[in-house]
């Protein structure tokens, strides 16, 4: 697998990589998310691809205190072969390289194979609260 960043061409596989790993919902609009994410500084949107094909993802973004992941993705033909795990540990250099000392993510508290997949990892658990407010 190549790590690369998102460029436009790769907006269908990685809307459709988004569809079937189950990270879409309602409440958000993954294209609203990755035009965001476009505009943004110190933020990348990157892509896995095997062949030229994508078929992994993650976004990763340091707001100047903590780093942050999101859509961390890898296609379910392509599960269990240490995708997951080489995407992540690029996310923690990519960050490291920013001097962020923290790395924080969500995970949905029924997504049991993520919980299992950060905590075989050693990703702890947190106790800390998320409250949240929509802006729109
Ligand atoms: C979660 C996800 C990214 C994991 O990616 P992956 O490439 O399958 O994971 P890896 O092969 O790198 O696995 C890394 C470790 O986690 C473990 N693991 C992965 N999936 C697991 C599962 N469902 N149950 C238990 N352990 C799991 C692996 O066994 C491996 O441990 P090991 O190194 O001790 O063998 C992938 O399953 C996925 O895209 N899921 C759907 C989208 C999603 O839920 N994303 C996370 C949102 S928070």
């Amino acid at each position: 697998m190549i790590i690369q960043t998102y460029v436009p061409e790769d907006k269908p596989y990685v809307l459709a990589l988004w569809e079937k790993c189950g990270l879409c919902s309602k409440l958000k609009s993954p294209e609203a998310d990755i035009e965001t994410a476009l505009k943004t500084p110190n933020c990348e949107l990157a892509v896995g691809k095997i062949d030229e094909a994508v078929m992994a993802s993650l976004l990763v973004g340091f707001d100047g205190h903590r780093g942050w992941i999101y859509y961390l993705a890898v296609a379910p033909d392509h599960q269990s072969t240490g995708r997951g795990a080489t995407l992540l540990k690029w996310a923690e250099e990519w960050l490291k390289r920013r001097d962020c000392r923290r790395m924080l993510f969500m995970v949905e508290p029924q997504n049991g194979a993520a919980l299992k997949f950060y905590q075989n990892l050693g990703y702890e658990r947190s106790p800390m609260v998320l409250f949240a407010k929509p802006l729109t």
